[in-house]
């Protein structure tokens, strides 16, 4: 059986030990692993699938070596500049940054949603923005049903996508809650605490008022559902949660639905577990969606004010679905088309 040589670049990140820990938990006909990070973390050791890894600085000579994949998890600038050396050197790179998703010569892909797109590459994939790819693992089966018309989506985002400063926020701003004190200066990340409170501010602003988190989501989704003409609007929100994504999404179809068939629909789909029983208080949780790959759903009803639309909720691990997980499953897909 053919074996493979992957890179995985911001090893030591919030997004990068997730990369490790699920090619820990999948078994990937890999040979040898290098792990990359910034010359600050250079020299340290990483266990991993049993071994100790000693961590590389990440230069322009590290894809002088060959490798068939690297999975880059260490924000745009880097995958600006290192990208595309790796991908001139032969190694196909899936990238989770910014950087090149809406490059229209770039496949941006989830892999339930648009696998085909793995076909024509020019060596780079982007995965998408952690709150698009669990809208359109939802949207996706939807669409090809009763076409979509529009979309409102608002977010609920946790902490874990803002990566380990977001994180230290969060837990010093409960420190500072408790103690009763006002002081901020211990944010690294946020313009204002997120600790008992919600930021409706991820990424910049932009000249329009939405915010470069909101512009992704809108653009990303027209770019995979293939619509790019398809009505969005996004209000994205930090919540202080630690990890999993939730979003409320309001969606109007062209065609008209059968609510039992719709749900029948979604139950059925790639990726995707229901939990929607009201009488039971069942429905999709951060808590409980944190560690798992699906993209969990639930509080599906009509919206009674549109001919033909429904309100979901949907919630998934923005770390695992969101970023690692999404990034292993095209290298998983791509090894298929080798
Ligand atoms: P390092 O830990 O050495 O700074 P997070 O989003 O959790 O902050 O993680 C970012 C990841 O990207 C880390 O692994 C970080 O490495 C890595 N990184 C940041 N800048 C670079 C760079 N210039 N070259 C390689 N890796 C980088």
């Amino acid at each position: 059986m053919k074996t493979y040589k992957i890179a995985v670049v911001g090893a030591t990140g919030v997004v990068g030990r997730t990369v490790l820990k699920v090619l820990e938990e999948r078994n990937l006909p890999v040979s040898e692993y290098v792990l990359f990070a910034s010359s600050k973390s250079a020299g340290k050791k990483v266990s991993f699938m049993g071994k100790e890894y000693v961590v590389q600085e990440l230069t322009e000579h590290s894809f002088d070596e060959e490798f068939d994949f690297a999975i880059f998890s260490a924000g745009g600038e880097t995958s600006k500049k290192y990208s595309p050396i790796a991908s001139q050197k032969g190694c196909i790179v899936v990238d989770n940054s910014n950087a090149f998703r809406m490059d229209p010569t770039v496949p941006l892909v989830v892999p339930e949603v648009n696998p085909e797109e793995l076909k024509s590459h020019h060596g780079i994939i982007a995965n998408p923005n952690c709150s698009t790819i669990q809208a359109v693992v939802t949207l996706k089966p939807l669409d090809d049903a009763y076409r979509i018309k529009r979309i409102v989506y608002s977010t609920y985002q946790a902490v874990s996508g803002a990566g380990a400063k977001g994180i230290a926020d969060y837990q010093n701003g409960l420190k500072h809650y408790l103690e009763k004190d006002d002081d901020t200066s211990y944010l690294q990340k946020f313009a204002h605490p997120i600790f008992n409170n919600c930021l409706p501010h991820i990424d910049v602003f932009l000249e329009n008022g939405y915010t470069k988190e909101e512009e992704k989501m809108i653009n990303e989704t027209r770019k995979i559902l293939k619509k790019p003409d398809l009505k969005i609007t996004a209000t994205t929100v930090r919540v202080p949660v630690m990890n999993a994504h939730s979003e409320s999404i309001n969606v109007e179809f062209e065609k008209d639905f059968d609510l039992d068939e719709l749900k029948n629909k979604l139950e059925h789909s790639p990726g995707i577990i229901m939990e929607d029983s009201p009488q039971t208080e069942d429905y999709p949780l951060a808590i409980y969606a944190s560690g798992h790959d699906e993209v969990f759903v639930g509080r599906i009803r009509r919206d009674e004010s549109v001919t033909s639309g429904i309100n979901l909720w949907v919630v998934a691990d923005n770390i695992r679905k969101g970023a690692a997980s999404n990034a292993i499953q095209i290298v998983e897909k791509l090894m298929e088309l080798n």
